[in-house]
């Protein structure tokens, strides 16, 4: 057992040592007509501030991003029981729409949801909240580079692992800007780590019950690493929040789709972009060392865009510099998102 070494402690084991001296609860306050209230006395209570908000759609409203509330008892808090899809737009266009409003119905398809409106519906709504957006953030549509987050959740119901019939779901939708991606990450490549791949077995699903990905994150932010790219029984999956490609012998490759990895998007247009570059483009399970002797290593997502990997923990990729494919590559989809 260890004993704790600080002065006050006085050799007591860590653990009851290090038990918080004051426990924040939330004293119950009986009203005059016999309502039970809380009142929150949590330390710093989670809150937007309205400058960072702007608008936002929750189940049929619009409204300031930090007035929006959901139910406790919602399974998209309680469980994780949510799909998500985040969509960017750029200079007042969606890019990639109809691949994103797919891949949405699909992740629903795969836990038993359906669509709670069409594809047009949600078109209304992610232009209505560009538009309030951009003028929140006192910039013209078509000025404004944003990301639109859209969230189902199963709905509201007594906590039960078992899935009710006939939930209202709760559909949540927020637009944020987004930034360019860093120029010197973009000049200089990015250094990640490795980690094994301990996510569950559905990674195909855009599921909010992220908690596997967020370790996996916090792996390589802990070093200083912009992302963690991770291995299941020896072979590549993806990273945290992006699909890794291999670059070897001029040739890009990717991970076979599966339930092992999310589809991004970004295999779309990858595959897109490198028909138009004539590059070829393979699907196949590269192994650890495949991957360590790449030529060059890329990184993609929505907000990443293509981003190249010149460090993998204590090895340099490559000659450790943003190699020719991703040159190509990235300068083909910046004309694409700009047509
Ligand atoms: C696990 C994972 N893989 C890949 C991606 C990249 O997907 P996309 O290209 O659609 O952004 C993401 C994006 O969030 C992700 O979370």
């Amino acid at each position: 057992m260890k004993l704790c070494k600080a002065h006050h402690c006085k050799g007591k084991p860590t653990a009851i040592a290090n038990r918080p001296k004051k426990i924040f609860l939330a004293p119950i306050l009986q009203t005059s007509d016999n309502l039970i209230m809380f009142k929150n006395t949590h330390p710093t209570p989670p809150q937007v501030s309205p400058s960072q908000g702007g608008v936002c759609y929750l189940n049929g409203q619009f409204g300031p991003l930090a007035d929006a509330k959901i139910s406790v008892l919602d399974r998209g808090f309680i469980f994780g029981d949510a799909i998500y899809e985040v969509i960017p737009a750029y200079h007042g266009q969606f890019f990639k729409f109809d691949e994103h409003m797919a891949r949405l119905e699909r992740s629903l398809n795969e836990v038993f949801m359906i669509m709670p409106m069409t594809r047009l519906d949600f078109k209304a709504i992610f232009d209505r909240l560009l538009n309030e957006n951009a003028a929140f953030h006192k910039l013209s549509p078509d000025l404004f580079s944003a990301s639109i987050y859209l969230q189902i959740s199963r709905g509201v119901a007594p906590r039960d692992h078992a899935i009710p019939n006939h939930l209202a779901p709760t559909v949540f939708v927020m637009c944020q800007p987004l930034p360019a991606v860093n120029l010197k990450m973009r000049e200089n490549g990015v250094f990640c780590i490795t980690s094994d791949d301990f996510r569950w077995k559905k990674a195909h699903i855009k599921s909010t019950s992220l908690l596997g990905s967020i370790l996996a994150k916090e792996l390589g932010t802990q070093k200083g690493a912009a992302e963690t790219v991770m291995f299941r029984d020896g072979f590549l999956s993806e990273a945290s929040s992006s699909n890794v490609w291999v670059v070897k012998n001029g040739s890009v490759i990717g991970t076979p789709t599966g339930p092992l990895v999310l589809e991004g998007i970004r295999y779309s247009v990858l595959t897109q972009l490198c028909s138009q570059l004539q590059i070829p483009l393979i699907f196949k399970p590269q192994s650890k060392e495949d991957v360590f002797h790449a030529d060059e290593l890329l990184l993609t997502s929505a907000s990443k865009e293509i981003l190249p990997i010149t460090r993998l923990d204590d090895q340099v990729i490559g000659d450790a510099r943003p190699g020719p494919i991703y040159h190509q590559l990235y300068a083909a989809y910046q004309n694409l998102k700009n047509s």
